[in-house]
């Protein structure tokens, strides 16, 4: 499983894109306005980080307008995906952006049958919020192992991008269900880093260390 950075702050980014686990970064209208910068601005920026797949969203909800905007955003840089909401009008986008070759992104899945719908209208990934669904009372995680069933029994070309995600079990689970991707919020990378078992054993050696050799 590819691991994502899910955030439009740059020193972020830069900063987890150091530790050589980072394969591509997807942002949202939400995350692009928290930095208040300019869309492209940030977008170009990344591009200069990261060498793999950006998702960068549309904001029109008519395909018209979608189109328009993915053709935009598809033009900024070679490893620009289009992020599409999951709505009639954003399969009819998938459907043209992809006959030009454009890959695309339907973001706010929240069912096998929308990712279905998702991957027939040719969507690069599909991106289940796993998360938001676990907030609903369900089970985000068996989402994501129910959408790779369907992908694979009917080999379709179709990559999940495991979004919306929590915490660190939230990585593991979605590698064990066959998410192709997680993409991480920084918070998330920062706690799974982390295990108190690590810590204490690090400061033992050290100590240990210091008792025999000095400091
Ligand atoms: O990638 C989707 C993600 O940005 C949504 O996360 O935490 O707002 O549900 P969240």
């Amino acid at each position: 499983m590819k691991l994502y950075i899910d955030t439009a702050n740059v020193a972020h980014i830069k900063e987890i894109a150091a530790l050589g686990i980072l394969s591509g970064v997807t942002t949202n209208p939400t995350l692009i306005a928290k930095e208040g910068r300019d869309f492209k601005t940030v977008i170009a920026e990344i591009t200069e980080l990261v060498d793999g797949p950006i998702s960068g969203e549309v904001i029109a909800l008519d395909a018209e307008g979608m189109v328009r905007e993915g053709r935009d955003i598809a033009a900024i840089h070679p490893n620009l995906v289009v992020k599409i909401p999951m709505t009639p009008a954003g399969l009819q986008a998938v459907h043209v952006l992809s006959q030009e070759n454009i890959k695309t992104n339907v973001t706010l899945v929240f069912s096998a049958s929308q990712a279905l719908f998702a991957a027939k209208a040719g969507a690069t990934y599909v991106s289940p919020f796993i998360g938001r669904l676990d907030d609903a009372g369900q089970d985000g995680v068996q989402l994501v192992a129910d959408i790779r069933m369907i992908l694979d029994q009917y080999d379709l070309p179709t990559e999940i991008i495991s979004a919306s995600i929590r915490h660190p079990q939230h990585i593991a689970q979605s590698a064990l269900a066959g998410a192709h991707i997680a993409t991480i919020p920084y918070a998330v990378f920062q706690k799974a880093f982390k295990h108190p078992l690590t810590d204490q054993g690090i400061e033992a050696f050290l100590t240990d260390w210091k008792n025999v050799f000095g400091a």
